[in-house]
């Protein structure tokens, strides 16, 4: 198998984008991390995403040590082609990984959810439900930017408060990546720190007005 001259097609390396058969491309070559899913230290999410599809920029982003690239050299399958990528590539394998990678009843954790909160990797909950809109953004009638501020987040009540249509509701279910599982966080802290101060303030009132009524 490791035999850089060994040309890999576009079609060849969208069959290798699932989890039973994975293949990356890094820099111009392609490796199959399909039996290295578990061991990897930085998971297997991030493999699978950019199983069949370049992952160069993220590889390098991480700064791997020369260890991972040792690691990563001894799994090539080949060179990929200098064809230029099919127009509909990304799209094809998206596809691929949707239809068969999804349990729409997978159970996420509001931990795992608040991971999926950027423009490339966008996941959000309504009513309960998990969906991935990453690729939804641009196609939102009410515009990308509005998703983006819900990302990583409970979406319902911001959902409802647009009047979502029946169509609206119809498009969600495409989206499903799972339901969401365990207690939400509570992310700003200030709601308690209020509440608090309430409290304080009305026992005082409370106290003051005893004070005065047995005066
Ligand atoms: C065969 C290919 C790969 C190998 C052998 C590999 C190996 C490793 C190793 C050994 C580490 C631990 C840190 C280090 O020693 O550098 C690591 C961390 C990581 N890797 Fe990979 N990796 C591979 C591909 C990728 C790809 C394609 C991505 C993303 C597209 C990725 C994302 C990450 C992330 C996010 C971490 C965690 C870094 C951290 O927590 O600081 N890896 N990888
Ligand atoms: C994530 C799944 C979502 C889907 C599938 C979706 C779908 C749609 C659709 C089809 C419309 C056109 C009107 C309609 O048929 O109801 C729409 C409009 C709109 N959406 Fe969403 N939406 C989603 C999430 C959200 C979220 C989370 C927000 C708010 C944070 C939002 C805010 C809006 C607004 C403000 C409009 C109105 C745009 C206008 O009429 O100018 N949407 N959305």
């Amino acid at each position: 198998m490791n035999d850089e001259k060994r040309i890999v097609r576009w079609d060849e390396l969208a069959d290798h984008c699932l989890r039973t058969s994975l293949w990356v491309v890094i820099e111009g070559q392609v490796f199959d991390v399909t039996t290295y899913l578990a061991e990897h230290p930085g998971g297997d999410d991030i493999l699978l995403k950019y199983g069949g599809l370049d992952g160069t920029q993220k590889f390098l982003e991480v700064n791997h040590s020369n260890y991972a690239r040792s690691l990563r050299n001894a799994r090539l399958v080949g060179t990929l082609t200098s064809d230029p990528q099919p127009s509909d590539y990304i799209k094809l394998v998206k596809s691929k990984k949707q239809k068969t990678n999804v349990n729409p009843n997978r159970q996420i954790t509001w931990e795992e959810l608040g991971q999926h909160n950027k423009k490339d990797d966008l996941w959000m909950v309504i009513e309960g439900k998990v969906y991935d809109v990453t690729d939804f953004q641009d196609d939102h009638p009410g515009g990308p930017a509005i998703l983006l501020g819900k990302a990583g987040d409970d979406a319902t009540a911001a959902f409802h408060d647009a009047n979502h249509s029946q169509s609206a509701y119809k498009q969600l279910e495409k989206l499903q990546v799972g339901v969401i599982t365990g207690v939400r966080p509570n992310v700003s802290g200030s709601g308690s720190s209020t509440n608090f101060i309430f409290v304080i303030f009305m026992i005082l009132a409370i106290g003051v007005g005893i004070f005065m009524f047995t005066r």
